[in-house]
């Protein structure tokens, strides 16, 4: 029987990309927004809120598989810890959360405190912990990338950069095969690389020169916010990049191989295709 997965986050990075990754699948998929109709291959569009449990029931209904996302923009864990709560109460079966790396040493961690109240749940669960995206530099750092500069204060520190497509490719396989109830993966890309490697490859793959400006702490946090990111946003990135700074970025694994039967893609892949999909869109709009 055909199953119903439920895909929260739908509109976001893993989950546009996990809609692609389903669309192979023998499954309904149904994907949930604040704001519908979103765009993207999936059967049903659902609005859906984790602060409104009223949006909760018509996402719900006849749901067997699960993805849990916490949007960043959700200071509680409680509405998403709520939902799953739920979810356990209408027989959805298995649930798949996106969480990240090191969420299993660290239980102050918002993703954490998910983690446990899900195994505490009626529901078969696979955590997700992946590193670092690599769609960040693009997605969070694009206009300077426009301007030639990766600007983040990370050292020479390595990180495990991991492409959210290969994420999502995970999450699809967890939700509609059997055999990963149970078990956390914690998902990397295949190298560890600096951020002057990172701005090597892109500026090869994309054919203008990108540099590497390694800010300090306090500069990096000053430009940020005068640039509008909220202080919230900032003190997050900046603990991210101080990690990296600090060396503890750059383990790798091999879990989306093992999952997936093939390599992650590497940084190099990550920005031909985002160099492709640049020049489609440039030629699109006459540039
Ligand atoms: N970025 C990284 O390097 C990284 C690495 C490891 C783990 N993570 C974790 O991955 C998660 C973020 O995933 P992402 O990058 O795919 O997300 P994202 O691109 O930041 O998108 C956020 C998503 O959350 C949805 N959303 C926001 N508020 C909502 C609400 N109140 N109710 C329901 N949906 C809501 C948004 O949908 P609408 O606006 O359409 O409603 C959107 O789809 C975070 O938990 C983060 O800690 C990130």
């Amino acid at each position: 029987m055909t199953s119903t997965v439920l895909v929260t986050g739908a509109t976001g990075t893993v989950g546009s990309a996990l809609l692609d990754a389903l669309t192979d699948r023998d499954a309904t998929v149904r994907a949930a927004t604040r704001s519908p109709p979103g765009t993207g291959p999936a059967d049903e569009w659902v609005a859906f809120d984790f602060e409104k449990p009223e949006t909760w029931g018509d996402a719900l209904a006849g749901v067997d598989a699960l993805f849990v996302m916490r949007p960043p923009q959700l200071s509680r864990v409680g509405p998403v810890r709520a939902f799953v709560d739920a979810a356990g109460r209408v027989g959805v079966d298995r649930c798949v959360v996106l969480s990240v790396l090191g969420a299993d040493r660290n239980p102050l961690l918002p993703h954490r405190r998910i983690e446990r109240h899900v195994a505490a749940s009626p529901l078969r669960w696979t955590f997700l912990r992946p590193s670092f995206f690599t769609q960040n530099l693009v997605e969070v750092h694009g206009d300077a990338l426009a301007r030639g500069e990766i600007p983040v204060p990370a050292g020479d520190g390595r990180t495990s950069f991991v492409d959210a497509r290969d994420v999502a490719a995970v999450a699809a396989v967890a939700l509609t095969e059997p055999g990963h109830a149970g078990v956390a993966y914690d998902l990397t890309g295949p190298e560890a690389l600096t951020y002057d490697e990172v701005a090597a490859v892109a500026s090869d793959v994309l054919g203008s020169p990108v540099a590497y400006t390694d800010p300090s702490l306090p500069r990096f946090v000053v430009r940020e916010l005068r640039r509008g990111r909220p202080l919230g946003f900032t003190l997050v990135m900046s603990g991210i990049y101080t990690t990296a700074r600090l060396g503890l970025a750059g383990r790798v694994t091999g879990a989306v191989e093992r999952v997936l039967g093939r390599p992650p893609r590497d940084v190099r892949a990550f920005f031909e295709d985002y160099g492709d999909e640049r020049t489609a869109s440039r030629r699109l709009h006459g540039e």
